[in-house]
């Protein structure tokens, strides 16, 4: 018989995770005023909110931990982790910050003016906003296949090279970067293709732009590149994320993600002349160039992720169990997006309650359901995180309401996968009862969907 499939790893160190009683659940939501940000960890069985800086480290990142250098400035935890960036991406300057939004503020605080016009692949919300705070627009140029969670396309991450074209056409002179997000998080954990990396890269070689890899997910997005596309079966992961880099000219990186750690993020460059720049702002935001905001042994243990998050059986395991979680949520035949992605699971809410009205928060009423039926909690990617429309303040209602199951790295084993996937089927299995939402009570003026507070209808 073929073996079956197990993780690379044995488990040294466990936290105790509580079962509660449906009546429990249902007093703490509503405590919680229907935001599942407002809810306690210990109201929560599965944690699926977020897999930034929720994964577990290894043996060998503890160990390293230990023996981090704090000295302020030239710490020896700052050249480990230079010669780590240097060895899985190429880039001969670094600037460490504390995660990956701060690693945007600084770098943008370079590159980005008022005025300015930068196409990407769907811009994570933090990225979008560090670009719409300084008054310069964020164009999502993502393929349109990324839109229709039944297609199959096994690069939904791609940009649409011709309308990257068209904006660049329309804007000459006013687009400082284009950003390419690996892999796409707002499209579902979708890859980019190296195909699409290289043509994007000439593009922008021919009018002169340079490129920025958003490299929260650079890993699994490589695993993608080697095990779907073609002349890439037999590479390895880190010679796939160098070729990858060489048509980057600089990175920012969540290594909460495919760092494995809890908190950290750098910003990687070529240009020794903005890196100088960045400095500057560097030491104002996030701390002196050779800590940037982590401690010594956070760059350690960072250093010593990136090593294991590029290698494949790690990939696999990690891959495979996302998608054992969607198999059996397709085998049900719960709409999920398609083909399943690196990090998440995302649930196509509107088609999974199709009696709702949009304006009741069709992915939120999704997400409190689980969350009642097994304590498992998502996050909704829909109306309430699009927010309202900063100029007429209505409502923007996004073409799919998503609810999104994040798998923490390392953390969970299959049989919470099976939990998980039964959950939903029993949600599922009641959808048709399931016909009516929620009220705003009380919302932020932007970012409302971490603070707001809702009411049944
Ligand atoms: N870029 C991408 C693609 C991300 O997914 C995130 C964070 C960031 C940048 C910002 O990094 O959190 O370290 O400041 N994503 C998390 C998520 C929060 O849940 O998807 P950060």
């Amino acid at each position: 018989m073929e073996l079956p499939f197990a993780e690379s790893y044995k488990i040294k160190m466990v936290e105790t995770i509580r079962r509660s009683t449906r009546e429990e659940r249902k007093e703490w939501i509503k405590t919680a005023k229907y935001n599942l940000f407002n809810l306690r960890s210990e109201q929560v069985f599965i944690d699926l909110l977020t897999d930034s800086g929720t994964g577990a480290m290894s043996d060998k990142q503890w160990g390293a931990m230990m023996i981090g250098d704090e000295s302020y400035a030239g710490a020896r935890s700052y050249h480990i982790m230079k010669d780590a960036i240097k060895r899985i991406f190429g880039f001969d300057y670094f600037l460490p910050t504390h995660q990956g939004r701060a690693a945007e503020n600084v770098l943008f605080s370079v590159l980005v003016k008022q005025g300015d016009v930068i196409p990407g692949n769907s811009h994570f919300d933090t990225t979008k906003g560090h670009i719409e705070f300084r008054k310069a627009k964020a164009v999502d140029c993502t393929i349109d296949e990324a839109f229709d969670t039944n297609n199959t396309h096994p690069f939904k991450g791609n940009i649409d090279i011709n309308k990257l074209e068209k904006v660049i056409n329309d804007n000459k002179g006013k687009i400082p970067f284009v950003v390419l997000t690996l892999t796409n998080n707002t499209a579902g954990g979708q890859p980019v293709s190296m195909g699409n990396i290289k043509e994007v890269s000439a593009l922008l070689k021919k009018n002169n732009i340079p490129l920025l890899f958003d490299s929260a997910r650079f890993a699994e997005n490589a695993y993608f590149i080697k095990t779907r596309e073609e002349g890439y079966a037999d590479k390895t992961i880190k010679e796939i994320v160098l070729e990858m880099y060489q048509y980057a000219d600089f990175a920012t990186m969540s290594s909460k993600k495919d760092a494995i750690v809890n908190m950290g993020g750098f910003i990687g460059f070529k240009d020794k002349e903005i890196f100088r720049q960045a400095s500057t702002f560097n030491i104002m935001f996030e701390g002196f160039i050779t800590y940037g905001g982590m401690s010594g042994r956070d760059m350690n243990a960072l250093a010593q992720g990136l090593d294991e998050s590029t290698e494949f059986d790690y990939l696999e395991t990690r891959i495979k169990q996302v998608e054992y979680l969607g198999n059996r949520l397709i085998e049900f035949g719960i709409p999920i997006q398609k083909p399943i992605g690196g990090h998440a699971i995302f649930v196509d809410a509107k088609k999974m309650l199709p009696n709702m009205p949009k304006e009741q928060y069709i992915a939120q009423t999704l997400a409190v359901e689980l969350y009642i039926e097994a304590g498992i909690r998502g996050v909704e990617i829909g109306t309430l995180l699009a927010d309202r429309d900063p100029e007429t303040r209505e409502n923007r209602y996004p073409d799919l309401e998503l609810m999104r199951l994040a798998i923490p790295r390392r953390t969970y084993t299959n049989n919470h996968m099976d939990v998980i996937a039964i959950a939903l089927k029993n949600v599922f299995d009641r959808r048709d009862k399931i016909t009516t939402g929620y009220k705003i009570l009380w919302e932020a003026p932007i970012m409302r969907h971490f603070t707001v507070e809702l009411e049944k209808i």
